[in-house]
């Protein structure tokens, strides 16, 4: 290639670097749990409006295959998703819709489910398509949907952050156990962020999180659990999410919201373990499941 050109591009790609915390590579978080219904989508949802508050260019991954959901949840209707990108009718670009407060959709639900059997020309395209995006992104929040399908393990293995939900009711917290004992022994992912949802209080929300840390010491030595915090129960949850609205965007300031936010901020001072390489390497990681 001609020398001056590389050259340019270097330059653009080091400003860019060096005006962005954490480099070129978004930090991905995966937002997983053992079972449906504890409050998953609401989390990223609130999770990627709040953080885009704090002057994190968000990207929403809606990764569940049978139930996606965030564009229900949201009150839109995205016309494309992945399919269209692997037929190669859309670029990226095109199927990434805007949310409310400034936060970006990728809706993959309907596309998803062939990509852990993709073709490696198909591969190829998507780790093409992404690659243009890691520039643009400080965080990729993946929804993954419940349970130990190949696609939740498969999202999670390309993040650097597991975010696994769950509510203070024993079957919860069974489900939540399980699918960390999957995750570890199966798939090799040892390092755990516990979120408690719903919960009645603070208190309540750290005795979960002793409950597994407990049994967890003692049946899968090997994996780690730090405690993310909680969310307060709090029915205008279901308020905003009946008006199709995120609760943070409409009741700000409402339990619940205050929590999203004090979370997010937790989040961005997490150290961030910067999974080295190049885009590229991150994105194969995501479409090749591998860590
Ligand atoms: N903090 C909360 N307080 C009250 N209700 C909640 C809370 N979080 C979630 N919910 C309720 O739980 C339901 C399921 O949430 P959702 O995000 O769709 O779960 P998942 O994605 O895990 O299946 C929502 O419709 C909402 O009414
Ligand atoms: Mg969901």
């Amino acid at each position: 290639m001609d020398q001056a050109k590389t050259l340019k591009r270097i330059v653009k790609k080091e400003m860019m670097n060096s005006s962005r915390e954490g480099g070129t590579l978004p930090r991905v978080i995966a937002v997983t749990s053992g079972k449906g219904g504890v409050g998953k989508t609401n989390v990223v949802v609130n999770l990627a409006f709040a953080l885009t508050r704090l002057d994190k260019h968000v990207l929403v991954f809606d990764a569940d295959v049978g139930l996606g959901n965030v564009d229900i949840m949201l009150g839109i209707a995205p016309k494309f998703n992945l399919h269209h990108i692997l037929r190669r009718e859309k670029e990226i670009s095109e199927v990434i819709v805007n949310g409310p407060g400034g936060i970006k959709i990728l809706p993959a639900a309907s596309g998803i489910q062939e990509l852990v059997e993709l073709s490696t020309e198909q591969r190829l395209v998507l780790s093409e398509e992404f690659d243009s995006l890691s520039e643009e992104f400080d965080i990729l929040l993946l929804d993954t949907g419940a349970g130990i399908s190949s696609n939740v393990t498969y999202f999670c293995t390309a993040a650097q952050d597991i975010i696994v939900v769950a509510l203070p009711e024993p079957t919860s917290i069974t489900d939540a156990y399980a699918l960390m004992k999957v995750l570890s022994q199966n798939h090799a992912i040892k390092d755990f962020r516990l979120l408690v949802n719903a919960v009645k209080n603070e208190g309540e929300g750290k005795e979960v999180f002793r409950q597994l840390s407990v049994v967890a010491d003692r049946f899968l030595p090997n994996i780690s659990i730090d405690y993310l915090g909680h969310i307060l129960r709090d029915e205008n949850v279901a308020k905003a999410i009946r008006h199709q609205r995120a609760v943070l965007d409409a009741y700000p300031h409402s339990k619940a919201s205050q929590c999203f936010m004090s979370l997010s901020k937790k989040i961005c001072d997490l150290p961030y373990v910067h999974p080295g390489g190049s885009p590229q390497f991150l994105w194969r990681a995501i479409l090749g499941g591998e860590r």
